[in-house]
């Protein structure tokens, strides 16, 4: 799913992440080089990349939580693991932050603040492993392209109720298609070879947005793990899902797509 932070599609979580994983790991390095080899040059070093690691992991939070809120797909297991990974990054500040103070101490104690950073850049590790899986196995911040079908399509309405235009013929070529926020339903409209359809944006396996995936004979395919719908009845054609999805009346009209709620 295309992140709702991004500067001409590319998803700024990951561009800033890569700051504090190099200060902080800096960090940890130059204060066990200064600490073994008594250099106070080093130890000023780890001071400052410190208070970097801390600044550039705040910077970097603020489109990391706008993802959770609003990139992420709801009630689903990669909201769990995003959750998982906030949490992680959160203690590996506090770690940080709590180092950063210590390491103002006149003579602090340097086996302690190793251990501290040890755990910081741990659970980094952890956090960034955890991250990695939302990007490369739920596709979180990727911007689907259909082919031949133009660039993924989102837009937001408030009227959640009765009949709602949402989209225009020609805004969806065969096999595309749109994502719908509409209050707090996620609902994709789609074009097959001889209809327009519209189905609940949540797979029923592990709650995948079906946005994601891909749509080809009547059918989407989650992104997730492959499952496979038939997007005018909603049901299963491929497991590892098992229950249906809920499909949605939609219906041309003079060009325009009309959705009933
Ligand atoms: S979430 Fe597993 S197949 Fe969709």
């Amino acid at each position: 799913m295309k992140s709702k932070v991004n500067i001409k599609s590319h998803p700024l979580h990951p561009i800033l992440i890569p700051f504090p994983i190099a200060f902080f790991t800096g960090t940890l390095l130059f204060h066990l080089i200064g600490w073994l080899m008594d250099n106070p040059d080093f130890l000023k070093t780890a001071y400052y990349l410190n208070i970097a690691g801390i600044l550039f992991a705040l910077l970097a939070a603020v489109p990391g939580f706008m993802d959770f809120l609003y990139t992420v797909p709801p009630k689903s297991s990669g909201k769990k693991r995003a959750a998982k990974h906030g949490i992680t990054n959160v203690i590996m500040l506090v770690c940080f932050i709590i180092a950063f103070f210590y390491r103002r101490d006149e003579t602090p104690n340097h086996f302690l603040l190793a251990l501290l950073e040890i755990v910081g850049v741990s659970l980094m590790v952890v956090a960034g492993w955890m991250g990695g899986t939302l990007v490369y196995r739920n596709q979180i911040g990727v911007d689907i392209r259909y082919a031949n079908a133009g660039k993924w399509k989102e837009e937001n309405f408030t009227n959640d109720s009765g009949e709602i235009q949402v989209a225009t013929a020609d805004e969806l070529k065969v096999n595309s298609m749109k994502l719908l926020h509409v209050k707090d339903k996620r609902i994709v409209v789609a074009r097959t070879e001889d209809r327009f359809v519209a189905f609940e944006d949540r797979c029923t396996h592990k709650g995948g947005s079906l946005a994601g995936g891909s749509t080809i004979c009547n059918m989407v395919q989650c992104p997730w793990h492959g499952s496979q719908f038939d997007v005018i009845t909603g049901a299963v054609k491929a497991g590892p899902a098992k229950e249906a999805i809920k499909i949605y009346q939609v219906r041309e009209d003079g060009g325009k797509i009309i959705l009933t709620l």
